[in-house]
């Protein structure tokens, strides 16, 4: 696999992950990037769910890891793919994993990439080590968080996982921030507000964007339809579309950054 850039998306369970990794892959495919999306998360594999992509069940590995393709420009490598039942529980310890990242990321067949997305499960354990391990090329992490004091504390403790591990981090994106009440129609911050920046700030990572809380956004994950497709004029998909952008620029950035140090490193 050959990819110019490489995007790892982290942060606690249930902030929004998934959504955000799915909804960015299918905006850069539309955008005419050849987009790999990753779905490191072993045991709760969502990803073709969120894509609407049937199962191939085990035959699809006859041929090697075949990506799916549910749309021109976008390839999906997730174990969810290669289950017959969907409602299997997965067990695996730490060195299972380990293989299988390692197989999903070196063996599959990527072709070339102009960006890989990697959906971390939550937290920084055997998966978030193993993709730290096994991608090379210019890798950057984005971190996601609720504006939810647990939830930020958690941001703090990946962005100590990726400097510790040397991954420069691309920014941190606040999800669920806000909602519209849809009887009173005043703006309610269920999680609080401003959490975020202030983190972003603290940690000395660009704030790249906050996202509202929108049902019809969970109906669409459900639906197996991207918000960004199925929904295009709403507020969030405008967020996400924005954020999509900044995080190219911080991407091309962070690229150029790691050239020159490598070349001032390397002489
Ligand atoms: N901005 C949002 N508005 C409404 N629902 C959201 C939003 N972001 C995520 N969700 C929903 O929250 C749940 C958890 O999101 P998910 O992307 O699976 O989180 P993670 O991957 O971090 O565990 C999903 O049901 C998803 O549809
Ligand atoms: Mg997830």
């Amino acid at each position: 696999m050959k990819a110019q850039k490489t995007l790892i998306i982290a942060g606690k369970g249930g902030v929004g992950k998934t959504t955000i990794a799915v909804n960015m892959a299918v905006l850069w495919a539309q955008e005419q990037w050849q987009v790999g999306l990753l779905d490191a998360d072993i045991h709760s594999p969502n990803i073709p769910r969120m894509l609407g992509i049937h199962p191939q069940g085990a035959e699809g590995l006859v041929e090697g890891i075949e990506p799916a393709s549910p749309m021109k420009g976008l390839k999906v490598v997730s174990l969810a793919l290669f289950l017959h039942n969907q409602d299997i529980s997965i067990t695996w310890r730490g060195p299972i994993k380990h293989g299988v990242i390692k197989q999903f990321i070196s063996d599959a067949h990527w072709g070339e990439l102009d960006c890989l997305i990697v959906d971390l499960p939550p937290g920084t354990g055997d998966e978030a080590m193993s993709a730290v391990h096994f991608l090379k090329g210019v890798i950057g992490a984005l971190i996601i968080t609720t504006p939810q004091a647990l939830s930020l504390l958690e941001a703090r403790r990946t962005a100590t996982f990726f400097r510790q591990h040397h991954v420069p981090i691309i920014g941190l994106v606040e999800n669920m921030v806000d909602f519209v009440c849809p009887h009173c129609e005043k703006p309610l911050a269920p999680f609080g507000e401003g959490g975020g920046e202030k983190v972003a700030e603290d940690l000395n990572i660009p704030f790249v964007g906050r996202i509202p809380i929108d049902p019809g956004a969970a109906a669409c994950a459900d639906n197996g339809e991207p918000f960004i497709i199925s929904l295009p004029q709403s507020i969030i998909a405008g967020t996400v579309r924005d954020i999509g952008r900044r995080c190219q620029t911080l991407m091309e950035q962070r690229g150029r950054l790691t050239l020159v140090t490598q070349l001032v490193y390397k002489g």
